[in-house]
């Protein structure tokens, strides 16, 4: 003889193997195992039972129990897995993807990325500055006397407050060494503006990377070593270095740098790539009186500075013929770089 409980069992299996869809197999897992459904019903009627039938009931209502979530579970399964794979069936995975563009750093960046990694060897720490600047730290602490000519309204962007926009990275030379007391060891790389005819060789926007080292004993040898090891780093050990006299108002002796490679396009021409110098005592002592100590006595500490074009090297080093096209942003000269 089968138990009521059996009966109720097999209906509900049979219930769920045949429902259509997850819906009805909600509406069986009501019927037969939600709160009023007819085997949950049993439990409540456990009390009723007599001492000798508890047990055996017992232990069928929890055999049917499981055997009907077992059902519904795997039935549920079985839907899941269906839906699934008739979505997969409506992709089409013959289509071609959709193309993703995958960008790459600009010239400049791979260039001065180039840079500061050969100066972080040598011990340079990075330092930055604004682009925005006062007067004060782009000429006048740099020993640039206000009849100088590279002060005037044609040569520099000033906003309407008297800032200007800096005409080189010098300015953070002047920053850093009111900041901290030496020895310093610093490169700062960054946007310079002049009010430059934009052509193949000029931009009113144009980057740097400014040097500076200020030590005890520091000569015009260690300028040359480090820069002459820098510019070979750079272009190769086949590389040329020339250091032509020259003049700027915050170094003395000042040296403009020059460099030729067999190994570049350029060839056999020699090609200005840095202004440099010994940083003149004018330019600490304006710092002092700035700080207000004697952090920087000429007497004491000595220094090296230079700056270094950034778009000249870069032209040189990937040869390309006209500055206006790092800020062009034209795709066909970019993906070269990439
Ligand atoms: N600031 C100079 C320029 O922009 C370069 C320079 C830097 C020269 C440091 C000497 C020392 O041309």
């Amino acid at each position: 003889m089968t138990h009521p409980l059996e009966q109720l069992r097999d209906e509900a299996l049979r219930e769920i193997d045949s429902a259509s869809d997850g819906q009805a197999l909600e509406t069986a897992r009501i019927k037969y195992l939600g709160k009023s459904g007819s085997i949950s019903a049993w439990g409540e009627q456990m009390r009723t039972l007599g001492k000798d039938e508890k047990p055996i009931v017992g232990k069928l209502l929890n055999e049917v129990r499981n055997a009907v979530s077992a059902a519904l579970e795997s039935r549920a399964a079985n839907f899941r897995s269906q839906m699934e794979s008739e979505a997969l069936g409506k992709m089409d995975v013959s289509l071609p993807g959709t193309p993703h563009e995958i960008g790459a750093l600009h010239p400049l960046t791979q260039m001065w990325q180039r840079s500061i990694e050969i100066f972080r060897r040598m011990g340079f720490a990075l330092a930055d500055g604004p682009d925005i600047e006062d007067e004060w730290q782009c000429f006048d602490a740099l020993n640039t006397p206000p009849e100088h000519p590279a002060r005037n309204e044609q040569d520099t962007f000033y906003l309407p407050d008297g800032r200007l926009l800096r005409t080189h990275t010098s300015t953070v030379q002047i920053r850093t060494m009111q900041a901290a007391p030496p020895p310093i060891r610093v490169i700062a790389p960054g946007a310079a503006y002049r009010r430059d005819e934009l052509d193949a060789t000029h931009s009113p926007q144009f980057h740097q990377i400014e040097g500076l080292y200020v030590d005890e004993n520091v000569s015009v040898a260690d300028l040359k070593g480090a820069l002459e090891f820098f510019m070979r780093e750079l272009f190769g050990a086949g590389t040329e270095v020339q250091f032509r006299p020259h003049y700027f108002p915050f170094t003395e002796p000042s040296l403009e740098i020059y460099v030729k490679s067999k190994a570049l396009k350029s060839g056999e021409r020699w090609i200005e790539v840095a202004g440099s110098g010994i940083v003149h005592p004018a330019v600490f002592e304006a710092v002092n009186k700035a700080r207000g100590d004697k952090a920087y006595d000429p007497e004491k500490w000595t220094g090296y500075a230079f700056g270094l074009g950034m778009d000249r090297l870069a032209m040189i080093l990937f040869d390309i013929p006209d500055i206006r096209l790092f800020a062009q942003n034209d795709l066909r000269f970019l993906r070269q770089f990439a």
